[in-house]
C-alpha cells in the first residue's frame, strides 16, 4: 500500500512541476503543492489575497497556486493585470463560475455566464441601465431621491451612535428596485426588508469560509448547512420575484417600460412573436440577471459608501477639508452629478476610499477561453485566472503611499483631480464592472449628500485611532463591525464670515 501511495505522490509530483506535459511552452512558477490541499496550508484563508500579494514578489506578476485540486493562474501588479485583461481581452475574458453558483445559474445571468447568453444579458442590462438608470437625469433624481430618505433615517438617530449598515443597505438596494422594477419600496415595508435582509445574508454565506471549502471540495456539500440555507434563500428569492414578475406582466404597457423587467418581457414577447424560440431571452435568464443585479449591485457599493464613512470618522481633518469643500462650492443646496468637476478633494478622497478599501481584492475569477502565450509563460485554454485588484491597487511602483489613506494620489500640485490608471477597483476589460457609471454616480451623490449634511465621528469612549481599519473579509472586504455618530452639520459660509461686513 505504501508502495502504491509513492508511486501515487510521484506521479503527482512530476505532473505539477513548471513545465507542461506536451512541451507547449514554459508554466507560470509557483510554491510546490502538496496532494488533494495544493496550497492551501500556505494560504492566509482568512485574507488570500494577502498570502498571494506575498507569493507575487517571490514568483513573480504570473504565477501558479494550486487551491485544493484547483490550479491558478494569478496576475499581478498593474502592468500585467493590465496587459492580460486589455491586450488580451478575448484570452482571459471568460468567466469561471464557483460552485455554489452553477447549483442556481445554470449557465444564465451576466456575472457567471459566459458565450452568447453572456453577451446577450450583458448588452441588455448595458442598455437599459442607460434607460432606466445611470444614463439618464431621471436616474440622478432617483438616487438624489433614495440619499434624501437615507438623510431622514441618520437624522433619526439623534447623534447616538449606530451601525449604518442596514440603512446604507436599504437605500442602495431600493435604486437597484428603481432600476429593475421601475418603483422603490418604503424601508418599513416588510416585503422589501425581508427581501433585502435575506439578499444580504446570501452574500454573508456566500463568503464563508464553509462555502469557500466547498467551492474547491464539491463532495462536502451535503456536510454544509451554509449551502442548505443559501439554496433556501434562492428558492424563496424565486419565489418572491416570480410573483413580482407576474404583477409586471399583468400590467405591462409595451409603450412605457417601467424598468428592466417590463423592457425584457417586452424583447421576449417581440421575439417569440418573430417565431425565434431559441433566444437567449427566457424566464431563467431574466431571474438570474435580476438577481446578479441584486447581489453585485448593492454590497458593493454600500459597503463602499460604509467605508468612506468610517475613514472620515477616522480622519477627521480630512473630514474638515471636505466640508469645507462642499460648503464652499454647494452650500446647502443639494448636490448634482455635474457638481464633480467642482469638488476635486471630495473627489480625491471618494477614489482613494475606494483604492484602498480595495472592496473586491480577487476580482471575480476568470478563465483563459484558448491556449495562451503570456509573458512567455503557456497558459492552458480552461484554467483559471485570478486578476489580483489588491495588487493594482496597492502597486508601490504606482502609488506613493500604497498602503495609507493619501487623496493626493488624485490631486495635482494645484489641487485639481488627476486621474490615474491604476485605480481599477472596478477592473478592466471584457469582464469590467457592469455597474461603474451607476456606482460611480451613486457614490458621489451619497458620500458627498451625507458629509454636507453630518458630521461622523466616533461613538463615545471610542478614539479615532480605535477605530480599526482591519477589514471583515465576506465575499467583499467589509468595515469590521463598528457604529458611528452622525451630528448634523451647521453650514457656515467661510468667505460670508470673511467679507461680513457688520
Ligand atoms: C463585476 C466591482 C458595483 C454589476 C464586477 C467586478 C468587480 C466589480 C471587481 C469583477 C470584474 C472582473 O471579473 O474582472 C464593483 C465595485 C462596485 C460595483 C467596486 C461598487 C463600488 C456594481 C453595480 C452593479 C454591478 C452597482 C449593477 C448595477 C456587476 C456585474 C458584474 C460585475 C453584473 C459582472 C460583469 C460580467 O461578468 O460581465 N464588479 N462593482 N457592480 N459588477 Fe460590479
Amino acid at each position: 500500500l505504501l508502495g502504491t501511495l509513492g508511486v501515487l505522490l510521484l506521479v503527482y509530483f512530476i505532473s505539477s512541476t513548471s513545465f507542461s506535459s506536451k512541451g507547449e511552452g514554459k508554466e507560470p512558477p509557483g510554491p510546490r503543492p502538496l496532494p488533494v490541499l495544493g496550497n492551501l496550508l500556505q494560504l492566509d484563508l482568512k485574507r488570500p489575497f494577502i498570502t498571494l500579494l506575498k507569493l507575487s514578489k517571490k514568483y513573480g506578476s504570473v504565477f501558479t497556486v494550486y487551491l485544493g485540486p484547483q490550479k491558478v493562474v494569478v496576475l499581478a501588479g498593474y502592468k500585467t493585470v493590465k496587459e492580460a485583461l486589455i491586450n488580451y481581452a478575448d484570452e482571459f475574458g471568460e468567466r469561471d463560475p464557483i460552485r455554489i453558483a452553477q447549483e442556481d445559474d445554470q449557465g444564465n445571468g451576466v456575472v457567471w455566464s459566459n458565450g452568447d447568453s453572456w453577451r446577450d444579458m450583458r448588452r441588455f442590462v448595458l442598455t437599459n441601465l442607460r434607460d432606466f438608470g445611470m444614463g439618464k437625469k431621471a436616474c440622478e433624481d432617483k438616487i438624489i431621491e433614495e440619499c434624501g430618505y437615507l438623510v431622514e433615517v441618520f437624522k433619526g438617530f439623534n447623534g447616538e451612535p449606530f451601525d449604518t449598515t442596514q440603512s446604507v443597505n436599504y437605500s442602495v438596494s431600493n435604486i437597484i428596485c428603481s432600476i429593475v422594477y421601475g418603483s422603490r419600496f418604503e424601508y418599513s415595508d416588510p416585503k422589501f426588508t425581508s427581501m433585502v435582509d435575506k439578499a444580504n445574508r446570501r452574500i454573508e454565506l456566500l463568503g464563508s469560509p464553509s462555502i469557500q471549502m466547498y467551492n474547491l471540495f464539491p463532495w462536502l456539500g451535503i456536510f454544509i448547512g451554509d449551502r442548505r440555507e443559501i439554496l433556501k434563500i434562492n428558492s424563496s428569492f424565486k419565489e418572491e420575484n416570480s410573483a413580482m414578475f407576474h404583477h409586471l406582466k399583468e400590467t405591462l404597457n409595451p409603450q412605457m417600460c417601467r424598468g428592466l423587467v417590463d423592457a425584457f418581457l417586452v424583447r421576449k414577447q417581440s421575439l417569440e412573436d418573430s417565431g425565434n424560440t431559441n433566444s437567449n431571452f427566457h424566464d431563467e435568464n431574466l431571474m438570474m440577471t435580476v438577481k446578479n443585479l441584486f447581489v453585485a449591485g448593492t454590497e458593493t457599493t454600500a459597503t463602499t459608501i460604509r467605508w468612506g464613512l468610517l475613514l472620515m470618522a477616522k480622519y477627521p481633518k480630512i473630514q474638515d477639508r471636505v466640508q469645507e469643500e462642499i460648503s464652499t462650492v454647494i452650500g446647502s443646496r443639494q448636490v448634482q452629478v455635474e457638481d464633480r468637476k467642482s469638488l476635486p478633494f471630495t473627489d480625491a478622497v471618494i477614489h482613494e476610499t475606494q483604492r484602498l478599501a480595495n472592496i473586491v481584492p480577487m476580482a471575480l475569477a476568470h478563465r483563459t477561453s484558448q491556449d495562451v502565450t503570456f509573458q512567455g509563460f503557456f497558459i492552458k485554454k480552461g484554467t483559471v485566472v485570478y486578476p489580483l485588484l489588491t495588487s493594482v491597487l496597492y502597486d508601490e511602483s504606482e502609488w506613493e503611499k500604497p498602503h495609507s489613506f493619501h487623496p493626493a494620489h488624485f490631486l495635482d500640485k494645484d489641487g485639481k483631480f488627476v486621474k490615474r490608471d491604476a485605480f481599477m477597483p472596478f477592473s478592466a476589460g471584457r469582464r469590467i464592472c457592469l455597474g461603474e457609471g451607476l456606482a460611480r454616480m451613486e457614490l458621489f451623490i451619497f458620500f458627498t449628500t451625507l458629509l454636507q449634511r453630518f458630521r461622523f465621528t466616533p461613538a463615545p469612549g471610542v478614539s479615532e485611532d480605535e477605530l480599526d481599519l482591519t477589514p471583515r473579509v465576506g465575499l467583499s472586504l467589509n468595515p469590521s463591525p463598528h457604529k458611528l455618530c452622525a451630528g448634523t452639520t451647521v453650514f457656515i459660509h467661510l468667505t460670508s464670515v470673511l467679507y461680513d461686513e457688520s
